[in-house]
């Protein structure tokens, strides 16, 4: 348990203690709180402590269930402060409106959004197949010299995206596209240096469309959710699923992080071989 969630859950009793399950997510000036059980008033005692310890939360909600769906939303319930939805995110010195129920956004990506972000080389042409509101292109586009082109199917986050491009004042370099990543291969023209594919649970049925879109030599970052006990088995998993890859030259796997008991989110940087 954090040191600020430990301070949060102080003075509720232990079991109700216990029953805070995952820690807190905050995302702009509102909290997002996790519970394995715990009566309702206690859940709403927690939000108003919340609310008094973490001066910078003006709202509270609790996540019920995991994050689910093809635009892998959360259910919320308010619990405390302001109800609105809609908040202004700032990470890796970019700046994300984003709306808590009806986009995705997770605060705890940010490193790895940066460390991709790292890998690019200016001029190369990138594309991100699950953009969400563009947490990945932007921070992308503010560090490197590169041009981006976002997909995104959810109509909420895109419109997000497109407002986010403007906030950064990016948005001449970032193309953003409201579709089905599998539609990509027909309506995009030439092929992408790098080409990154963050949507954990569904990945693989979009790896063949990545694949011809990826330029002879290009990475292809391919991530995933996988059950496993430790890093070791997760990346034999995953080295099993690409098996039958074509063209690679090498597979680099990373931990991205644990995203539940004995499952992690890992990534596999694909190198494509010159031809
Ligand atoms: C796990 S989220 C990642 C979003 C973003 N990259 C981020 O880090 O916040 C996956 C995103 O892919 C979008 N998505 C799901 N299926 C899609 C599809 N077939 N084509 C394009 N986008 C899709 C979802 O709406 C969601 O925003």
């Amino acid at each position: 348990m954090t040191r600020l969630l430990r301070k949060v859950v102080e003075g509720i009793g232990q079991s109700e203690a216990n029953g805070v399950h995952t820690g807190i997510d905050v995302i702009g000036d509102l909290a997002i709180v996790k519970f394995s059980h715990g009566s309702i008033q206690v859940r709403e005692r927690v939000g108003e402590k919340i609310l008094r310890e973490m001066g910078n939360v003006k709202g509270v909600f609790e996540q019920e269930g995991g994050i689910e769906g093809e635009y892998r939303l959360r259910k919320l319930r308010h619990l405390a402060g302001e109800r609105r939805t809609t908040t202004l995110h700032k990470e890796n010195g970019c700046r994300f409106l984003v709306d808590i129920a009806k986009v995705y956004y997770s605060p705890r990506l940010s490193t790895e959004r940066l460390t991709i972000a790292m890998m690019v080389r200016d001029g190369e042409r990138v594309l991100n197949m699950f953009a969400g509101v563009g947490p990945f292109s932007i921070t992308i586009v503010c560090r490197r010299r590169a041009s981006v082109t976002s997909c995104e199917s959810n109509k909420e986050a895109y419109r997000l995206h497109l407002e986010n491009n403007m906030m950064n004042k990016v948005a001449g370099r970032i193309t953003t596209i409201n579709a089905d990543a599998a539609a990509l291969p027909d309506r995009l023209e030439g092929k992408f240096d790098r080409i990154l594919m963050p949507h954990p649970s569904r990945a693989d049925r979009y790896l063949g469309a990545a694949r011809r879109l990826v330029a002879d030599g290009g990475v292809i970052h391919y991530y995933r959710h996988i059950s496993a006990e430790d890093f070791d088995q997760a990346k034999s998993a995953i080295l099993h699923e690409l098996r039958e890859v074509q063209g690679l030259r090498s597979i680099e796997v990373r931990k991205v992080r644990e995203v539940g008991p004995r499952w992690l989110e890992v990534v596999a940087d694909l190198q494509l071989s010159r031809n």
